[in-house]
């Protein structure tokens, strides 16, 4: 590394120290100072490339910098930038009419917000209005944000800070079928999970308002549960008058293969809330629900940035592209590209123990032989990888998940391109292993 170019990071280190709140935490151990970003590519101020493959957490689905999007998003604010919801304006109103027409199924009210925190906060005090309870039920490796009661009903331990977190709210098991909480197997254990919920529900009778998950839990580590789990929970939650909120900050527009990921379960949630790839990097969230349980709520409700003329515009061009693009079906076939080269890498690598995922939002849990979580070994692949122009992320409680979520206009060879660095990262680790 040049000397200038690394006195300037240690520069912006330096301030980061001084001026931000220390929980801002950033990932490598020796980071890079991005600059510039181009379709699936990130590039630093030393004009060096990164194969993105982690898109900011799965929200640029349409690419860094997207000419169409960008088009649109220059158009409205040369026209109007921002007035708030006060106001009737364009933008906001076909946005609100499109996402009726994207979302499969009842879901066609729509109220805006800014970030996947307030939209989860929204979508449960709508539960609350509609049900007249109180209480929420989670599940224990799901994550729903920062927020009082969003990160209260977040169970990985990992992201849950406040040390008095709200009491409303009762955990169920998630279902992780390779490490079974309960103890059991899958298919023999008859999805013992999900009767858990029903257990709290007995035991608490009319005060959950409403349970809140993950179709696929992301930062949990990218599990995926298996369809007749969704099915059973739907059918107790409805027995129960409890209402179904998804979460499809990750999941959401088209990420696994589908539009939403609830749609591989064939479960239809009483409330959606989406964000993160909505406007493909503007901020913009929103909490989605039918006409029924939308007449709960009329109290005056407003969000100063919520759906304002610029994210809206925005996340009009987004669902654009994705239709006429078909990301959908685009990740639903490199996806499995993709899934193919990691299942041949687990063939290679013991460190591998699981391949699991949707589309192009995979994980590979990696752990030692003796069983334990390599999260070290996980930290070192990923500078590893950095170094060799890709950048991955990491989940799971224990912090040991190698996850992909690369923009969905990536190419075949830009994935064979990915897996052959990953194969170069692994095999310098276990050449070095760590001390
Ligand atoms: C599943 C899920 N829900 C909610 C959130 C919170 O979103 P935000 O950071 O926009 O508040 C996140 C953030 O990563 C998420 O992954």
């Amino acid at each position: 590394m040049k000397t200038a170019t690394k006195s300037r990071i240690q520069n912006f280190l330096e301030k980061k120290k001084k001026y931000l709140i220390p929980c801002v935490y950033h990932f490598y151990k020796s980071p890079m100072l991005l600059k510039k970003g181009k379709g699936v590519y990130l590039y630093d101020d030393t004009g060096k490339k990164y194969l993105d493959a982690y898109s900011g957490v799965g929200v640029v689905n349409c690419g860094h910098s997207n000419p169409k999007i960008l088009k649109a998003v220059y158009q409205q604010l040369r026209n109007l930038q921002h007035t708030t919801t006060i106001y009737i304006t364009e933008p906001l109103l076909r946005l609100a009419e499109r996402l009726a027409r994207f979302i499969p199924g009842k879901l066609r009210r729509s109220f805006f917000c800014t970030s996947g925190s307030e939209a989860n906060e929204g979508a449960m005090l709508l539960a609350k209005l509609h049900t007249g309870r109180t209480d929420f039920m989670a599940l224990r490796q799901a994550l729903h944000g920062r927020t009082y009661l969003t990160s209260s009903v977040t169970g990985i331990s990992f992201w849950r800070t406040d040390p008095e977190p709200a009491e409303n709210v009762h955990f169920i098991p998630s279902p992780t079928c390779h490490e079974c909480p309960l103890g059991l197997k899958y298919p023999s254990c008859k999805i013992k999970c999900a009767d858990e919920a029903e257990k709290i529900l007995n035991k608490y009778p009319n005060r959950i308002a409403a349970l809140i998950t993950e179709s696929v839990h992301g930062n949990g580590g990218i599990q995926v549960p298996p369809r007749e789990y969704f099915e059973r929970l739907e059918k107790i939650l409805k027995k129960h008058g409890v209402l179904l909120i998804i979460d499809e900050a990750q999941t959401g527009f088209c990420r696994t293969g589908k539009k939403f990921g609830f749609q591989h379960f064939g479960i239809q949630p009483d409330i959606l809330t989406v964000c993160k790839a909505l406007a493909n990097g503007l901020p913009i969230s929103a909490f989605i629900t039918t006409d029924e349980i939308a007449k709960s709520y009329i109290k005056p409700g407003a969000s100063t940035f919520g759906g304002t003329q610029t994210s809206a515009a925005a996340a009009l061009a987004t669902l654009d592209f994705m239709d006429s693009n078909r990301l959908d079906q685009r990740a639903n076939r490199l996806g499995a590209l993709l899934k193919k080269e990691c299942r041949k890498l687990q063939k290679k690598y013991s460190l591998i123990f699981d391949v699991r995922g949707l589309g192009l939002m995979l994980g590979l849990e990696l752990r030692r032989k003796n069983g334990d979580p390599a999260a070290r070994d996980l930290d070192r692949i990923l500078e590893a990888l950095k170094d060799r122009g890709v950048l991955a992320g990491k989940t799971g409680k224990d912090r040991n998940v190698l996850t992909f979520m690369p923009p969905l206009v990536i190419t075949e060879s830009q994935i064979k391109f990915l897996i052959k660095k990953v194969t170069g990262a692994f095999n310098e680790i276990l050449e070095n292993p760590a001390s």
